[in-house]
């Protein structure tokens, strides 16, 4: 793995922006994998800045979506990637695709997302963040590596952290529909974003802790290719870290 430790956020944006570029680049119908939460948006700030340079017919699947909520609430992932991927990137809005929470058939709906997925090449750079308990997507621990996109319980731990977006904490949504383990491990690349010491732990139990659906984000160590992109509070339990990982 390509770990790159930098304390600037500007610079981790950017450093993080060139490993997106770097695989779109050339690429006719490329396709990124976006994720919400706090981690990714100065990235995508820095991609609006290179806005030019995003190839045309660039598309996006995003890794996970509340259940029941609808897509026009700011507080759906709908909104999210909306207002932070497809309009400041100017993507066609037909090519960037979020699962359908308010699916009548949820089972259903979350096949024809995974067809999506493949009927479009597969997803060339995948850009995740981390839960504190290790999760990536709403992969939850316990979730399996072999798992596909599907409606998943949240944890505990999940709500309370995601109830700083909603006016009340039982306001926060109980189920969501997530891209699977084995679907965020098929993406060609994977950029993982974190930063605080509250991901600390989980950043260290995903490099250098046993692999096992314990920690979700453990599994990563089964990819090829992955970087992670940190500040040095989220690199802070990581035994292994070479110095030469450490870029400013
Ligand atoms: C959320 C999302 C994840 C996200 C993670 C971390 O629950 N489902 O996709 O990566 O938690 O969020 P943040 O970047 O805000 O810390």
């Amino acid at each position: 793995m390509d770990i790159a430790v930098i304390a600037d956020p500007a610079a981790r944006a950017a450093h993080a922006a060139d490993l997106v570029e770097e695989l779109l680049t050339g690429r006719a119908e490329p396709v990124l994998g976006v994720a919400t939460g706090a981690s990714p948006l100065e990235l995508y700030a820095e991609l609006e800045r290179r806005r030019e340079r995003m190839p045309r017919g660039l598309g996006a699947f995003a890794l996970d979506e509340y259940v029941g909520i609808d897509p026009r609430d700011p507080r759906s992932y709908a909104g999210v990637v909306r207002d932070h991927v497809t309009v400041p990137l100017g993507l066609d809005p037909r090519r960037v695709h979020v699962p359908d929470g308010r699916a009548a058939d949820l089972a259903a709906a979350c096949r024809a997302y995974e067809e999506a997925i493949a009927a479009s090449g597969g997803v060339d750079v995948q850009i995740v963040g981390i839960g504190t308990n290790g999760h990536i997507g709403f992969n939850e621990p316990g979730s399996s590596f072999d798992s596909r996109t599907r409606v998943v319980e949240l944890a505990a731990s999940t709500r309370e952290a995601n109830a700083r977006y909603f006016d009340e904490p039982s306001e926060v949504p109980t189920h969501a529909v997530t891209q699977g383990i084995a679907t965020i491990l098929s993406a060609r690349r994977i950029v993982l974003l974190a930063a605080g010491a509250a991901k600390a732990e989980a950043v260290a139990a995903a490099l250098e802790g046993p692999v096992d659906p314990a920690c979700p984000a453990s599994a990563l160590q089964r990819h090829p290719e992955v970087h992670l992109v940190l500040d040095p509070d989220a690199a802070s339990q990581l035994r292994g870290v070479a110095a030469s990982s450490v870029r400013g």
